[in-house]
């Protein structure tokens, strides 16, 4: 198979309370990956998603190591008369280089739909972003066997209009629902299984170009220290979302130089 630089991404969500305590944080997570890009290890491509309001305080404070910076969503618009929202380019503008795209807690608590899952994914290439877009199923879907189908529909929906050059800008993250936050970790088997359908679908929406197997797919639910090593010798997880034990400036380090 293609050799594929493993990713590992943390999605802080709405989390942590105060600038004070994102400061904490990034401060021993800097810290940490200074003295593991010190190591001379192999280490994977590491990308935080922050709330928007810590963006800035991220950039600063992990300068100088090699984590990049994503935003968690973006706007469907791009300026404007439209209080509240945060746009790509303003995103760009702040150094981020990655933008989240429907996560399934925009999905399904904020109604987000393929379409728009779709619009934000042009947003984000239109700006120069690299885009990872969040798939798949509920527990009750899992549970009849409609894993496959949810997240074919998923990734050929978002990936509407977007072409194979483009696709060297895009990763895919799978999120089953029922694995999100509950300590719930999808066995490393069944995720293999899910990567390789997704991987089939990339191959059958971009026959004869390589795409399937250049693009990098991600697992994300539950992965904890404990957890990464197992998830990570499958050969179509290519690296891991991961959202609570990012929190943790030690647990995520702990992720990040998984072996
Ligand atoms: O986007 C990451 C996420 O949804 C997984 O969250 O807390 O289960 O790692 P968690």
């Amino acid at each position: 198979g293609e050799y594929r630089r493993p990713v590992v991404s943390g999605n802080w969500k709405l989390n942590p309370m105060t600038s004070g305590e994102a400061k904490e944080t990034l401060k021993l997570l800097a810290a940490n990956q200074r003295a593991l890009e010190e190591s001379g290890k192999d280490i994977p491509e590491v990308i935080l998603f922050p709330p928007y309001p810590f963006i800035p305080l991220a950039s600063e404070l992990l300068e100088g190591t090699t984590v990049a910076i994503g935003g968690q969503d973006c706007s469907l618009h791009d300026k404007g008369a439209f209080t509240g929202e945060v746009s790509v380019s303003q995103l760009a503008s702040l150094g981020c280089n990655h933008l989240l795209v429907g996560h399934s807690e925009r999905r399904t608590l904020f109604d987000e739909t393929d379409v728009e899952v779709n619009k934000k994914v042009h947003l984000g290439l239109n700006a120069g972003l690299r885009v990872m877009i969040c798939i798949g199923e509920t527990e009750d879907e899992f549970n009849v066997n409609l894993a496959d189908a949810v997240n074919e529909i998923q990734v050929k929906k978002a990936l509407a209009g977007v072409t194979a050059a483009q696709m060297e800008d895009i990763t895919i993250a799978y999120e089953p629902v029922w694995a999100i936050g509950t300590g719930k970790v999808c066995d490393a088997p069944t995720a293999q299984e899910v990567h390789s359908a997704v991987r089939r679908v990339l191959d059958e929406l971009y026959p004869n170009t390589g795409v399937a197997g250049r693009t990098r797919i991600l697992y994300g639910g539950s992965v904890t220290p404990e957890s990464i090593d197992v998830i990570m010798r499958e050969p179509d997880v290519d690296g891991v979302l991961v959202g609570g034990a990012s929190l943790m400036a030690d647990k995520f380090s702990r992720i990040i130089d998984f072996s």
